[in-house]
This record gives structure tokens, C-alpha cells and sequence, in this order.
């Protein structure tokens, strides 16, 4: 396909409407040419209906193949639509959130479950994913948390390059590849006081240093797509940002694919109090260098005035047009505008034993273990577990589970009866909104005796999947007291209780975790989360997983991440009572469970860090090595994560407590130890200096290789 010559080919009113994405409600609307319902709230005619160039929210192949081919019969110029879905964690087969995939630091099991929710999107017809979202978290009320692998910049940065080419393949080559689109640009996860939507604030230091490299590393990997944020940033909404995205995005970083609004964010500048109509909107946003406009329509109705009064160029709609139409030609939609769209193919692969093994997997591996005095694992030859909770027979896929359907998914009641058929596995409560179930005497006594006969309890507690995702944070992350109130009658009625959470974000802990001898969370886990589920608690698998953002003891401590500054009164330890420093005197200052935390069945000692060499030359290219010997000191094999972290101790501008560099999954056999070397090198020192430049200053380091970002013993070493 020639797409210039198409593009010269298009009317202004052509370009206009492939600039524009609506949902499928109001393209599928099934009376051809009469515009109802959405798209008269839109102002759209049938005209603007049939050009319109991608849409959002299609279901099935079915769905895709009926509309392609209408919407081909009525477009002039016959030019593909694309279909977009967030497919955030599994298309039809769900599998653990991204802050729990984030927990698994295996890159290997995200790529694989992004190249699985790839292949049952493109059966089913989708061609772009708003994945991966990389935004950092610090604030645990954020409902958005859920989506995000956490609050390392250096870490949210791989895992995004590993999901782009987990969606995108081999650049789109590939039968089952989708197009990727990266979001939300930019710092959306810093909402002041975790309240979605609310506007973002910030220095250049934080912005670079730690909310904006996670971006860059999608577009550095290749993603074919950016979306903007809601979030005014520091004043600017980042929908009609110029700086952002033609300055930075496009200049600086030299991305030249499509940019998407998010769901109409360009009207809602008018809320900001950033513009005051929809002609404003789309002056903003085109010469903000937004291509694709979602849901809603002002370059429909005002880019043709805005060219007329010369505030807005030919030039740029010809632009943008032609990425999108390159975007088309590079998934061969010209050549086939179904692609891999197939409702055999969707109906082999969705859901299919290999689909729901691997999302088995990344549950178990998404899991960490947070407390566990003597109870788990549990025997096999176990007789009796009793299953009490809200969340005991529901399945748990969370926030943005797209096709996947719960009554699909494998409930711990249910996964815990597969295990053990010959067990009596006892259900109390089962299913509710986690709110009420204490007050409920009956249900009380009910799950009271249920504890007391059973050899063994697991209580399914935690957030409802409402409670996390978009437009859902919390002012209190702690459970709610009902669910309090449940952990202690139940533990004094069989202290054979572990507490199994589901949660969209870190939640605080401080006034239960003394409530019972075990705690773990499985986030939500998705489709096999019941029978992951089992085999965690069965020892048949061990956990792995480690927390990639701090859990508080008390909602009060929000924003609470590792990498903190040091400030100039710093407490001077965990039990300190000094004063005139910085501390609450209600609280510690340190999360209950750190970044980079999990424990397993084993355990592991650490070694002391041995440096290769205790100075590196700045400007030489040397690298020295730091090396760990970790052993399992246990009886059961295991895995865990041994984190490298830097910590520059004087600068030009202060530096964190400690900051991620690398790290490596090792997994050893009771009483086998093994040696992890890191290679250390100059760039790993480097920051963003005032002056704008990355680089790395001399003077003393300390580094660290240990199990979570509060353990080990530091090293130094000194950049000369
Ligand atoms: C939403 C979300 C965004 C999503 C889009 C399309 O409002 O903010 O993440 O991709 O709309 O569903």
C-alpha cells in the first residue's frame, strides 16, 4: 500500500475521523448509517462513523470479523480499523496483576505471559494493546498500583522493555504480535495524596530521576505507541502538553509512532481550568502532538477552523495521519485487515490447558510469603482444612481482567478440593463483600466452629477486586475491621491460621500482623489462582516472590519507598525515641515490609560482599565485580533474589538511601550454596546532575548484595 498517496488521497474530513478512536458501542451500533445512542452524544454522522480509523473495547473474533468487514464496506477510502483493548494481565486467560507479575523479578515468565495474552488477543481480533503501563507507585492508596510493577524506576524500566517485546514480537512480524502502547505519559502515578486523577507536582530531579526513565525504556525497546496521561504536570495537563510530547517524547527521544489521548482527556482540560471549550482542546492537543483522539471529538468538529485561522497546520493532521496509517501497514493490515483474527483459533487457544498451566505458574511465582511461624506448609496427609472469608470461593482476577470471567477462575476452596480429594475441605463464608461477615454473628459462630474442627484454617481475606484499579484508591489500606475482628476470633479458635491476602496494592498490616502466626498475598492472581494457591500451601511449589513496593504498617506513612533521601535529621535507628529528628511518634518510619522482601519454606544466608577492587577510575571503562556466596540453609530447595544496591554517600545533588542495580534469581538445593557476581561499572553510579547530564561523580559508594532494600552490609568503594 502507498500510503502517501492514500493520505493524499483523503479529504480533511478523512484525516479527521482516522484521527479519531471511538468504543465499539458507538461504531458497532449495528444501525448502519443512523447515528444513536454515543454517537449522537459525540456529535458524530454517519460520515464521521464509516472514516473513523481504530476503536476500542471489541470482545471476540466474531465481533472484530463483523465489524471490519462493515466498517471496510462503508469507509471511502477502505482503510482497516484498528481495535485496542488493555489487555493489562491476560486477554481470556487471567494471570496475576502487573504489581504481582512484578513480584515474581522473572523475566522470563512475564515475557511468556505476554506472549501468551498476545497470541489470544490477536485471535480475537486486537491489533493494540494500552500495555504495558509503567508508571512508578509510591503512594499505596493509588488504585492504579495494581497496574504498575512497583517503585524502582530502574526496575518498572525492564520489566517494560520485556513487556513491549512480549507484546510486539519481533516487531509485529509475528502472527500473534499486537502492537504495544505505553502509558500514561507522563507521572500519572504520582497523584498527590494517592487520589486518582489528581494533579501531579514535581522537580525535574524527581521527574527525570525516578517517574520518567521507565517511558523512555519502552520507547527505547521499540513500542509502537504512547499514551498521555489525565494528570495535569506541574500545571500543564499532560493531554495538551507540548513540551512533553513534542519536545521531550518526540525531540529529545526521537519517537516518531502514534501517541493517543486517554478516554476523553482533551476535554477534560477544560476541568483543569487549562482551556476553556473543545476548540481550545484540540489546539492544545494537536500541537501537543497527540495523533489519535479517545472518545471524544474535537478535532472532528474544530481542526478545520483551527487550520482556517492558521493555528494549526496542513502539515501536522498529514503527519499524524501517516503514523497512524504507518502503524496500519506495519501490522499488514492493507494486506489483511483480520490478521490473525480467527474464531477456531480463539476458541483452541483462549482458556486452553498449556494458557492456564503458565498462568498457574506466574501465581505461584507471584506470591510472597510475609509471615509464616510454624504453620505452612501444610501436611498432605492433611484431614481436614477449613476455608473461611470473604474471598474463600470467589475467584480473584482483579482490576482490568478483560475477557477473563471469574466463574472461570479456580477459587481457593475449589483449588484446595482438587488437591486434596480426600481431605474435608470446609467453605465458611465463601464469597462476600469483606465488609460485614464479623458483624454477622451467625456467620461468626459459623466460621468459629469451622476453625475449632479443622486441623488447619486458611482465612481468604483482603480487598474485593473494586476496591484497586481506576478510579478506586483508598484513604485507609488497612483491612477492614471486620475482617479484624475474623482473624482473632478464628486464630483463638485454631491457631492453625494463615491469612492468605488478595490485594491491588500494598496494604497496611501493622495492627494484624501479630493477629496470626502466617501471612502471604497472592495480589490477584487470576484465572488458576485456587490451585497456585494450593500448591503453595501444600509445599508442592515454594514461594518466590518478593514485594516491588513497600508495605507501611499504617496508611500514614504514604508515600513510603525504599529510595528514599536521608534528610538532614535522620532517625538514628528503627527503635530510636530521639527527638528533633525525622520520625512520628505513632509510627516507625520504615515499612513493615520492605522493597525487594519474600520469604520461602528455606532460608538463605548471605554471605559477606567481596569487591573485586575498592576503587573504580572514572573515565576508564574499568568494571570490578561484587561477589555474594548464598546458601540454603534449609531442608526444602528454594529461590531467592539477590538485589544489588548502590548508595552514592556525598554529591552535587543528594542521593537515595540505596538504589536497585541489578539482580539475579537463584535457586538452590537444601544446603547448597552458590556464588552471585555482579559486575559493577561507572554508569551504574551515574545520575541526572543539575546541569541535565547523566554521569556519575567521584567519591564514595556503598553497595550492597542482599535479600530485600533494608538488608546486608555495605562495601565501599570509591569512584576516583
Ligand atoms: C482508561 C485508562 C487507560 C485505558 C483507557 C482505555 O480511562 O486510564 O489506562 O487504556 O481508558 O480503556
Amino acid at each position: 500500500m502507498d500510503i502517501y498517496a492514500l493520505l493524499k488521497s483523503m479529504t480533511l474530513e478523512e484525516k479527521l475521523a482516522q484521527m479519531s478512536q471511538y468504543g465499539t458501542s458507538v461504531l458497532d451500533s449495528g444501525a448502519a448509517d443512523d447515528v444513536t445512542g454515543p454517537a449522537r452524544d459525540l456529535g458524530l454522522t454517519a460520515e464521521h462513523i464509516a472514516a473513523a480509523g481504530s476503536t476500542l473495547g471489541s470482545g471476540t473474533a466474531e465481533q472484530v470479523i463483523a465489524m471490519q468487514k462493515a466498517h471496510l464496506e462503508k469507509d471511502p477510502n477502505k482503510i482497516p480499523l484498528l481495535f485496542m483493548r488493555d489487555v493489562i494481565h491476560g486477554y481470556r486467560t487471567i494471570y496475576p496483576i502487573p504489581l504481582g507479575m512484578g513480584a515474581t523479578w522473572d523475566e522470563k515468565i512475564v515475557y511468556d505471559c505476554c506472549r501468551m495474552a498476545a497470541k489470544e488477543s490477536a485471535v480475537s481480533g486486537i491489533t493494540v494493546n494500552f500495555s504495558p503501563m509503567v508508571d512508578l507507585v509510591r503512594d499505596c492508596r493509588w488504585g492504579r498500583n495494581m497496574e504498575s510493577t512497583g517503585e524502582d524506576a530502574w526496575y518498572n524500566s525492564r520489566m517494560g522493555a520485556v513487556m513491549v517485546k512480549g507484546y510486539q514480537g519481533d516487531d509485529l512480524k509475528g502472527k500473534y504480535d499486537i502492537a504495544a502502547c505505553v502509558k500514561h505519559f507522563a507521572a500519572y502515578g504520582a497523584a498527590e495524596s494517592g487520589r486518582d486523577y489528581n494533579t501531579t507536582d514535581m522537580s525535574d530531579y524527581t521527574f527525570y530521576e525516578h517517574y520518567l526513565p521507565a517511558y523512555r525504556a519502552a520507547v527505547d525497546a521499540g513500542v509502537e505507541m504512547v499514551m498521555t496521561s489525565f494528570n495535569a504536570l506541574n500545571g500543564v495537563p499532560c493531554a495538551g502538553n507540548q513540551w512533553l510530547v513534542n519536545d521531550l517524547l518526540r525531540g529529545e527521544w526521537g519517537f516518531d509512532g502514534v501517541v493517543i489521548s486517554d478516554w476523553n482527556s482533551f476535554y477534560e482540560m477544560i476541568n483543569h481550568g487549562f482551556i476553556e471549550n473543545s476548540k481550545q482542546a484540540a489546539e492544545k492537543a494537536v500541537n501537543g502532538g497527540t495523533d489519535i483522539e479517545m472518545m471524544s471529538s474535537t478535532y472532528i468538529h474544530h481542526m478545520k477552523a483551527l487550520i482556517d485561522e492558521g493555528k494549526v497546520r496542513k502539515e501536522q493532521i498529514d503527519r499524524a495521519v501517516l503514523r497512524i496509517l504507518r502503524l496500519k501497514e506495519k501490522l499488514g493490515l492493507f494486506e489483511n485487515p483480520l490478521r490473525a483474527t480467527s474464531v477456531e483459533e480463539e476458541a483452541k487457544y483462549c482458556l486452553c490447558e498449556e494458557h492456564r498451566t503458565l498462568a498457574r505458574r506466574a501465581a505461584e511465582q507471584a506470591a510472597v510469603l510475609l509471615k509464616n511461624e510454624g504453620v505452612l506448609p501444610l501436611s498432605e496427609n492433611i484431614k481436614s482444612i477449613a476455608v473461611i472469608g470473604p474471598f474463600a470461593a470467589c475467584g480473584m482476577n482483579g482490576w482490568w481482567s478483560c475477557q477473563g470471567d471469574t466463574k472461570e477462575s479456580v477459587s481457593v476452596v475449589d483449588g484446595l478440593r482438587a488437591a486434596l480429594p480426600h481431605a474435608e475441605i470446609t467453605c465458611t463464608a465463601g464469597c462476600t463483600d469483606g465488609l460485614h461477615d464479623s458483624s454477622n454473628d451467625t456467620m461468626l459462630e459459623k466460621a468459629i466452629a469451622a476453625a475449632r474442627e479443622a486441623e488447619a484454617v486458611i482465612l481468604c481475606l483482603g480487598e474485593q477486586e473494586g476496591w484497586s484499579g481506576e478510579g478506586n484508591s483508598r484513604a485507609d489500606v488497612g483491612l477492614p475491621a471486620a475482617q479484624k475482628e475474623l482473624i482473632r476470633h478464628v486464630v483463638a479458635a485454631n491457631p492453625r491460621t494463615a491469612v492468605l491476602l488478595f490485594n491491588g496494592r500494598p496494604l497496611a498490616l501493622g495492627d494484624v500482623i501479630n493477629d496470626a502466626p502466617a501471612f502471604f498475598t497472592m495480589w490477584q492472581p487470576g484465572t488458576e489462582g485456587g490451585s497456585a494457591a494450593a500448591n503453595l500451601l501444600l509445599g508442592r511449589v515454594n514461594f518466590n516472590g518478593h514485594l516491588t513496593m513497600s508495605f507501611p504498617y499504617h496508611v500514614g506513612q504514604a508515600p513510603i519507598y525504599y529510595n528514599r533521601m536521608n534528610t538532614g535529621r535522620p532517625k538514628p535507628g528503627d527503635d530510636s525515641t530521639m527527638g528533633y529528628v525525622s520520625r512520628y511518634v505513632d509510627c516507625p518510619n520504615a515499612p513493615l515490609f520492605p522493597f525487594g522482601y519474600g520469604l520461602s519454606y528455606t532460608t538463605f544466608a548471605y554471605g559477606k560482599p567481596i569487591l573485586s577492587a575498592n576503587t573504580l577510575k572514572k573515565g576508564s571503562g574499568e568494571q570490578v565485580t561484587l561477589s555474594v556466596t548464598v546458601k540454603n540453609t534449609g531442608y526444602v530447595a528454594g529461590t531467592t533474589v539477590v538485589q544489588l544496591y548502590i548508595r552514592d554517600l556525598v554529591a552535587s545533588l543528594v542521593r537515595p538511601v540505596r538504589e536497585l542495580r541489578g539482580y539475579e534469581r537463584i535457586t538452590l538445593a537444601p544446603g547448597e550454596e552458590r556464588t552471585v557476581t555482579f559486575t559493577v561499572e561507572e554508569d551504574m553510579l551515574a545520575f541526572r546532575t543539575e546541569s541535565g547530564k547523566i554521569e556519575a561523580e567521584t567519591g564514595d559508594f556503598h553497595l550492597w548484595a542482599a535479600s530485600d532494600a533494608a538488608s546486608g552490609e555495605p562495601v565501599p568503594l570509591t569512584l576516583v
